[in-house]
């Protein structure tokens, strides 16, 4: 599995993932471009054979910690190790920037989202009710990583 970073030229496929992925609480697009030029951000991707792109996740540093921020793949392609392996090379990269946990904000129902997270090793820290809006609460979970060693399974190589 190849992933490599997004780039502004991807906003158009990266729209397209996030209408597929959220009905509430989408991203707009200039939140999306800015994620997509921001110097503190780290926005992956994974691309199909063809160049289509599949998955995009973007994490943002700050000081010693990664935050993650969004995670989506497109839904024909869900259920193949594809958020997993996205995330683990994201955190691969923070961790070698210098992060020595990162955190994140999951909706509590969000069960493949949790999966994933506690597969990774995160755990929950704390709940924020309504946090999404009214009924719609978070999990915040974390996931120390300062002398953590990752095993992806299959390989993962970063692109420039
Ligand atoms: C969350 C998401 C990124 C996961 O991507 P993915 O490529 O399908 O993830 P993986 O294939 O690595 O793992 C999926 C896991 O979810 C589990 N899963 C799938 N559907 C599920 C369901 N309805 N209930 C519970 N678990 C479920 C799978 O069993 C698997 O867990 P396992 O590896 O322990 O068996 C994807 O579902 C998605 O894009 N969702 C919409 C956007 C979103 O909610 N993003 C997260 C918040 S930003």
């Amino acid at each position: 599995m190849i992933v490599s970073r997004a780039h502004a030229d991807d906003l158009d496929a990266v729209m397209e993932l996030e209408a597929s992925g959220f009905d509430h609480g989408r991203w707009s697009r200039e939140s999306w471009a800015g994620e997509l030029s921001a110097a503190d951000r780290q926005v992956l991707a994974y691309r199909d054979a063809d160049g289509r792109l599949v998955a995009v996740a973007t994490l943002q540093l700050v000081d010693d910690f990664g935050d993650l921020l969004r995670v989506v793949v497109a839904p024909e392609r869900r259920g193949q190790g594809i958020g997993r392996k996205l995330l683990m090379a994201s955190i691969l990269m923070a961790q070698a920037a210098g992060a020595v946990r990162i955190l994140l904000e999951v909706e509590e129902d969000n069960a493949p989202a949790l999966s994933v997270y506690r597969r990774l090793g995160f755990s929950a820290i704390d709940r924020r009710r309504d946090y999404y809006g009214p009924g719609l609460h978070a999990l915040v979970m974390e996931l120390p990583i300062e002398s953590r060693s990752y095993s992806p399974g299959s390989p993962v190589e970063v692109a420039s």
